[in-house]
């Protein structure tokens, strides 16, 4: 022993997993250019404020940023240096499982054909496994802005395109603009293929919003949630019913749905018995990682090591994953391994 402490990165040292992050919002600027360059393509104009820093003012234009950033993906070699790219942050930060949020319509924008957006995803995931034992799943998304019939479409081809690595679907996108209840037919198709489901609601919208997600079919996940608390009878129905709320507290804080991490609804929502993970959503637009959430759980929220490891078992057995992963992850935590 030389004595020396490890140095104090504010993350907390425990297992972690993340429910909840839009894997093209997580390529840094110096990836998003590395990879402009290796295609050839044009920085678009307006993408950066700085060399660190992508350029956005409020969440529709953060959207447009972000389909800017998007648009520089264009192959499976991008796509597997994407995934194998965040897996390797969050296993440095001692996360052992995150599902990704992708989308199939920024893959098509730039004539990326599915299987091949896939075959890069999948190889991303494989990679990061044999680097660094992380585990990745797939959450497909729809975007509800790009309208019913795009979401429908994108939910058939998921269904279609079955794989062990795709394991859930949601609803990304302007979720004030366009509230839930029309994507029914959307999520139906997803539910009966077997994939689990989740979706943006409460965050940009209100207790309305969450009531609609949940009564799409297959709905057991919400991603964000929060807003719940405007309506105690909502809270109280989340707790009842063993919702999951993939909380994101950094990108509610930079995203002005909450002043500051003390006007945070996660302590109110958690001491009401409805079952809280953490996640970072977009981490490079809102200074976010998996492992800062956690310590803003401990820091701001008083979560010790012990409830943040339930944190992250409430997490696994949220999951989409299959139960064979599930319980060798949880065996890892030292728990047993069921699904909620
Ligand atoms: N919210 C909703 N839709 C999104 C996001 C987000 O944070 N990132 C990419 N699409
Ligand atoms: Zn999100």
């Amino acid at each position: 022993m030389t004595g020396t402490a490890a140095p104090d990165t504010g993350i907390p040292d425990v297992p972690k997993a993340e429910l909840h992050v839009h894997l093209e919002g997580t390529a840094r600027p110096a990836l998003i250019r590395r990879l402009a360059a290796r295609n050839g393509v044009a920085l678009p104009a307006g993408l950066f404020a700085d060399e660190e820093t992508f350029a956005w003012t409020d969440f529709l234009d953060f959207l447009t940023t972000y389909d800017l950033a998007a648009s520089v993906l264009r192959t499976a070699e991008d796509y597997r240096d994407l995934v194998h790219a965040y897996l390797s942050e969050c296993a440095a930060e001692g996360a052992i499982y995150v599902e990704m949020i992708a989308s199939p319509d920024h893959a098509r924008a730039v004539g990326l054909p599915e299987a091949e957006h896939r075959a890069g995803l999948f190889a991303g995931i494989d990679d990061a496994r044999t680097d660094h034992g992380i585990e990745g799943r797939i959450l497909v998304t729809a975007i509800r802005n790009l309208g019913v019939e795009a979401a429908e479409r994108t939910a058939r081809e998921a269904a279609a395109l079955a794989h062990p690595y795709v394991v859930g679907f949601n609803l990304a996108g302007d979720e004030a603009g366009f509230p839930p209840a029309p994507f029914a037919r959307a999520f139906q198709v997803a539910h009966d293929a077997g994939l689990g489901c989740t979706v943006h609601a409460g965050e940009h919208a209100g207790p309305a919003s969450i009531r609609e997600a949940l009564a799409l079919p297959g709905v057991r996940r919400l991603s964000h949630g929060v807003r719940a608390v405007e309506d105690p009878a909502l809270v109280a129905r989340l707790a009842e019913e063993r919702i999951v709320l993939e909380v994101c507290p950094t990108s509610n804080v930079v995203l002005g749905v909450y002043e500051d991490y003390a006007a945070h609804p996660f302590t109110r929502l958690r001491d009401a018995g409805v079952l809280v993970t953490l996640a970072s959503d977009d981490p490079p637009f809102f200074g976010a990682s998996i492992g800062g959430e956690y310590g803003v759980a401990r820091t701001h929220f008083g979560l010790q090591d012990d409830a943040l490891l339930d944190i992250t078992r409430t997490a696994l057995r949220a999951g989409f994953l299959d139960e064979t992963t599930r319980r060798d992850l949880l065996e890892r935590l030292g728990s047993a391994g069921s699904a909620l």
